[in-house]
């Protein structure tokens, strides 16, 4: 299968989990390089569900090295939780798990003052996970960040977190908020510390021991192209590169080792949290919530759907440099009329085929639609190209021609066996 990255092509919440693990299947070693516990990845194996925040995928299939890359934010306690949550399914984890020396890591402070920024702001407010990532990596970018390394030598850390808690009570208090206890969160983090110890390692002379090897890597993306920091719909992003670059620098796997880019789309669209959102519907998001569909997986929140955007995943393709698609979701259109698909925007006079930077103007598009005539089938027991309905096949053909990228992989649900090979 070659070196390849995987990234959403939307604004999250695609279905990647379940692609990688899918693709895990012809994979060697499997890498997380950006974003932190804001993520949730939901695979189902077997009827078992088994929600991912931080460790890679490929945990769930024997053999696998995972690794967290130093671009990922850590918050210990967090992944000491998911780690034993795992354990207690029965996944094995010793010796395949690996977590980079230089991860930043993400503290109670960095939470708190996420939730205050975001009071803040009231009705301008980002939307975020309240998970401390913006804060963290803001820490990491103004040189004032604790990595793991840190975290796992007992003296270094009691003293620098000693100094993090000072300066950051000054700032709770001027929010107003109460200042935190060093004594508790020092316990809390030393705990997670000597848990975590025995995963932690240099993970980039790991992953060029594994490139030396001729392992396969994959590089499984979180969350979605529309939520990168340099590319996404800013202010309404998370705070790291969530498009194909940001898994380089991420991981210190060099771009020229790297073969192929997936990028994972549903066949309509969906965003949790705040910003603009083109083609956003009401009917089809109260259609999807009744199937019980579009619920986070990490907040619980009714994610806002729309219909499927051209402009915006075909700028997806441009900025990842997509060479594969992976389209999911297919079967929760099975049931409609006409479906639609924006083909570009309007605004102010003047027509887009491509995303505006202001966004303020992009708020304001309106999307210029293209219609196909809906399926009435179920597609979710469909196994092979040629067992989805003619009418499926067309639109999915469609969208990868909108896109201009090629479609490999149409998913009809959330089971390893719900995925088709175009
Ligand atoms: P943050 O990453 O928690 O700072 O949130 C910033 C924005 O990214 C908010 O709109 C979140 O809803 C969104 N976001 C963060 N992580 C994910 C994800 O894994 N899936 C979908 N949206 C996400
Ligand atoms: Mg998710």
């Amino acid at each position: 299968m070659a070196n390849t990255i995987l990234v959403g092509a939307q604004w999250g919440d695609e279905g990647k989990g379940k692609i990688i693990d899918v693709l895990t299947e012809r994979a060697d070693v499997v890498v997380r390089s950006q974003g932190g516990n804001n993520a949730g990845h939901t695979v189902f194996i077997k009827g078992q569900k088994y929600v991912l925040h931080l460790v890679p995928s490929g945990i769930l299939r024997k053999r696998k090295v995972c690794v967290i890359g130093n671009g990922v934010v850590v918050d210990p306690v967090s992944l000491v939780e998911e780690i034993k949550g795992l354990r207690k399914l029965g996944v094995h984890i010793d010796g395949n798990l690996f977590l980079s020396e230089t991860a930043h890591l993400v503290f109670p402070y960095h939470r708190e003052l996420d939730a205050q920024r975001e009071t803040l702001k009231g009705k301008h407010k980002i939307g975020t996970t309240k998970r401390g990532i913006g804060p963290a990596y803001g820490d990491k970018a103004a040189r004032t960040g604790m990595r793991v390394i840190d975290l796992i030598q007992p003296e270094r850390f009691k003293a620098r977190l000693q100094e993090k808690i000072k300066e950051n009570n000054e700032i709770l208090k001027a929010f107003g908020a109460k200042p935190l206890s060093f004594s508790r969160v020092h316990e809390e983090y030393r705990t997670a510390g000597d848990y975590l110890k025995p995963f932690v390692t240099n993970t980039v002379t790991l992953l060029h021991k594994a490139l030396r090897r001729g392992d396969n890597i994959l590089l499984e993306g979180a969350q979605g192209t529309f939520l990168d920091i340099d590319h996404g719909t800013y202010p309404f992003v998370t705070s790291s590169n969530t498009t194909a670059g940001g898994a380089c620098t991420g991981s210190g796997i060099p771009p020229h080792r790297v073969d192929r880019v997936v990028g994972v789309m549903k066949a309509y669209t969906t965003r949790v949290g705040e910003g603009p959102l083109p083609t956003e519907n009401a009917e089809i998001a109260d259609m999807l919530h009744a199937m019980g569909r579009e619920f986070g997986a990490t907040t619980g929140r009714a994610r806002r759907c729309g219909w499927f955007d051209s402009v915006a995943t075909r700028h997806a393709c441009m900025v990842n440099g997509i060479d594969d698609l992976a389209i999911t979701n297919i079967d929760g259109l099975d049931t409609l009329d006409t479906i639609k698909v924006c083909v570009g925007y309007r605004q102010g006079g003047r027509t887009y085929d491509f995303v505006p930077n202001d966004i303020e103007v992009l708020s304001a598009c309106e999307p210029v639609y293209a219609e196909f005539p809906g399926w009435h089938t179920p597609t979710d027991k469909a196994r092979k190209w040629k067992d989805l309905p003619v009418r499926a096949r067309n639109y999915l053909k469609a969208l990868a021609e909108l896109t201009a990228a090629n479609l490999a992989i149409a998913s009809v649900g959330p089971g390893r066996e719900q995925t088709i090979f175009v």
